[in-house]
This record gives C-alpha cells, structure tokens and sequence, in this order.
C-alpha cells in the first residue's frame, strides 16, 4: 500500500479520535469573568444529551430529544462555525470545569437574522450565566460580523428567556414562525 492518509498531527481533536483537526482550529476561545466559551467536543455529549433530555430545559425548544439527536445538533453547532464563520459555544464554568450550556452566534438557512441565544443546564439557572455569556457573544458579535443588529427569538410564555433578553438591552421589535410555532423577535441595534 501507498502513503498512509493517517494524520501527521496528535493534538487533542474535535472527535476525540487522531485527526488534523483540533477544536481551537474551528471555534475561538472566548473568556468571562465565570464562564469559558469554547468549541464543543465529543466528550461533551453526556451533559449534552442530559440538558436535552430535560423536560424543562427543552419545554420552549420543541421538546427532548434523545441522546442521538443530541449529538446531531452538537455536530450541527460546531459546523456552523464552519459553514458561517461564527456560531455557538459550549459554556463551561471555570470554577469547575463543568458545561452549563450551550450560547452564542445562530443563524441556519431561513433565519430572520443573526440570532444570540441561550440554554442552560437546569442546575446552572439563576447565577446571570446566561447573560453573562451572551454578553460575551454579543461583544464577540459586533468586533467579528458586519451586522447591523442581533436578534433572539423567544417563545411568548418563556418568560425567564425574556428576562435574559431584557437585560441585555434587546427591545421586541416583531414576530416570526419557526415550524409553525410563534415567535417574538427581540432585537439589539449595533450601539
Ligand atoms: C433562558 C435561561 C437560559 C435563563 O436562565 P437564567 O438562569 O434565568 O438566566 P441568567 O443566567 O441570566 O440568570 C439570571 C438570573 O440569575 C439571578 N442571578 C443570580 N446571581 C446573579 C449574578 N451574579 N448575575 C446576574 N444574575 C444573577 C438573576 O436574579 C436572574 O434571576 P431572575 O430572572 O429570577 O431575576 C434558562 O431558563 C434556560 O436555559 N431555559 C431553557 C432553554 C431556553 O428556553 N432557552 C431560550 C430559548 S429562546
């Protein structure tokens, strides 16, 4: 057999597995005073699926969805960055290491907008994680895109969604139908 197609490099990978490329290659780092933003990774899958399996984390995003669909919408969000340049992160608490949720930079095909969004794990509710990192993301958002605004499309009943929304500054501006399902449309104008 001829030249081997096995990668020359052995840094830790997106996979987990030996390939050439490694997370920090694909999705920037980005850090807060708590929380560090970062690529999402393999092993991530088993706190990702149990967020997703959470009745009440899901409850205003379509329901749980099992541990395959789980890693799905993991490799979904790590090849946005690919296919858009920018995307969402995996949040990790820097005091222990542990991922709290998933926030960031969405727009997939059909989108009204640049979308920042928020999720957490139910634990992690109720310490400002989620400003806290979309803060970072919008921040993030104004220095990397040449957008005029960020948009966020909230459930009308998630009232603790609207609350992140508020005080990050968003306004409602109107309302969108993603898969036959309301939305209400905050906005953030570039100050
Ligand atoms: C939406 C969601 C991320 C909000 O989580 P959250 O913990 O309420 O939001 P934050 O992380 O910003 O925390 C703010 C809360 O923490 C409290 N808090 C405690 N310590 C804080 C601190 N140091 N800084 C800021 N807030 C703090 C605030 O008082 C606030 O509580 P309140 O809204 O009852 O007043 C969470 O409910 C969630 O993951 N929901 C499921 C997924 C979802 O629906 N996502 C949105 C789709 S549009």
């Amino acid at each position: 057999m001829g030249g081997s197609l096995a990668p020359k490099r052995h840094k830790r990978t997106l996979t987990g597995a030996s390939t050439a490329v490694t997370h920090e290659q694909v999705v920037p780092q980005v850090q807060t005073r708590r929380l560090l933003l970062r690529g999402f990774r393999a092993e991530d899958l088993d706190a990702h699926a149990a967020m997703d399996a959470d009745p009440e984390v899901m409850r205003y995003m379509g329901g749980v969805v099992d541990r395959e669909e789980s890693w799905r919408r993991m490799a979904t969000h790590v090849g946005h960055w690919v296919l858009n340049g920018y995307g969402t992160w995996a949040v990790e608490r820097k005091a222990d290491g542990v991922l709290v949720g998933r926030i960031g930079l969405w727009k997939p095909e059909g989108w009204p907008g640049v979308e920042v969004g928020w999720k957490l794990v139910r634990h992690a509710w109720g310490n400002g994680y989620a400003t806290e990192a979309a803060r970072a993301s919008i921040e993030w958002g104004w220095e990397m895109l040449d957008v005029p605004a960020l948009i966020s499309l909230i459930h009308p009943q998630n009232d603790a969604s609207m609350r992140v929304a508020e005080r990050l500054g968003m306004h409602r501006a109107s309302h969108h139908t993603i898969n036959g399902q309301r939305a209400i449309v905050f906005e953030l104008a570039r100050p």
